[in-house]
């Protein structure tokens, strides 16, 4: 277990972040994505390039921990990479006796998140497993994020993986579910891909760089639709589900038990 302690700073910004070249160069062949040590590396910045409305979404966190984390209660980060959710979670809570568990199964993902974790102490004890989320045991839990990592699960295994959350968590407990989506209707899908290269680009990457990645996340990164993830919510036994936040289309929802 590692102590943290709230800073001033926001949470999920490093000093010393390395930019994200991996796909500036052009390949010969593109090899599947992975979390590996070069996307590792440079994680920080992939992710607030390429999400949009990332540190946003993030800001709030302190705000729903606070709302919902009870006394005596686990805290889980699903799918944590660096823990830039956990670090946001831990700045809301001042509740007593809690503790948060932040899981990630790529071993050079945690390694890093260890290290992260340990420059900030606090009353919340924060513990990062290596594991995989689909055979994590869930208890006690008044808080579970799982911040963009769903959709890199297999199809099949996604209903027993919610359903295991919803078993794992107390009555008034909140899941929040955050996804790349796919929109049903063709138009506003094509829009909304469009917007977000568009974004891409306003954050310096290249049209090589746009291409390659995406050819990379192909049939790795599969989105379903906000209608697909809220009635499953649904069908798990979640009584309230929402979308709280949206930029084009990625998305977060709040499933309260
Ligand atoms: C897009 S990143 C998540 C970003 C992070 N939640 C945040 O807010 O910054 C997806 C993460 O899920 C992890 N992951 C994917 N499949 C997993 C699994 N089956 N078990 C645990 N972690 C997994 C990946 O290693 C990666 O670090």
């Amino acid at each position: 277990m590692v102590g943290i302690m709230n800073k001033t700073r926001n949470p999920h910004l490093s000093e010393q972040k390395k930019p994200d070249q991996l796909y500036s160069q052009p390949r010969e062949a593109i090899t599947s994505f992975a979390f590996d040590q070069s996307v590792v590396d440079v994680f920080e910045d992939m992710i607030g390039r390429s999400v949009p409305g990332y540190s946003t979404l993030l800001s709030m966190f302190p705000v729903i921990s606070r709302y919902f984390v009870k006394e005596n209660t686990r805290c889980y980060d699903l799918g944590c990479s660096l823990g830039a959710s956990t670090l946001a979670m831990v700045q809301g809570i001042d509740q007593t006796g809690v503790s948060i568990m932040a899981v990630d199964n790529s071993s050079a993902m945690v390694e890093k998140c260890r290290h992260a974790i340990e420059q900030h102490v606090s009353n919340v004890d924060v513990e990062v497993r290596e594991y995989d989320i689909c055979e994590l045991p869930i208890e006690n839990a008044s808080m579970v994020v799982m911040n963009f990592t769903l959709q890199f699960i297999e199809e099949s295994l996604r209903p027993a993986l919610i359903e295991k959350i919803f078993d794992g968590m107390n009555e008034a407990g909140v899941f929040v579910l955050s996804e790349k989506i796919a929109i049903a209707d063709n138009i506003e899908q094509d829009r909304q891909i469009s917007l977000h290269h568009a974004f891409k680009k306003a954050n310096g990457y290249s049209d090589l760089e746009v291409s390659q990645k995406r050819s990379s996340l192909e049939n790795v990164l599969v989105p379903e639709t906000v209608e697909l993830h809220i009635s499953r919510l649904k069908t798990a036994g979640f009584s309230e589900v929402f979308v709280w936040f949206q930029c084009f289309n990625f998305v977060s929802i709040l499933a309260i038990k």
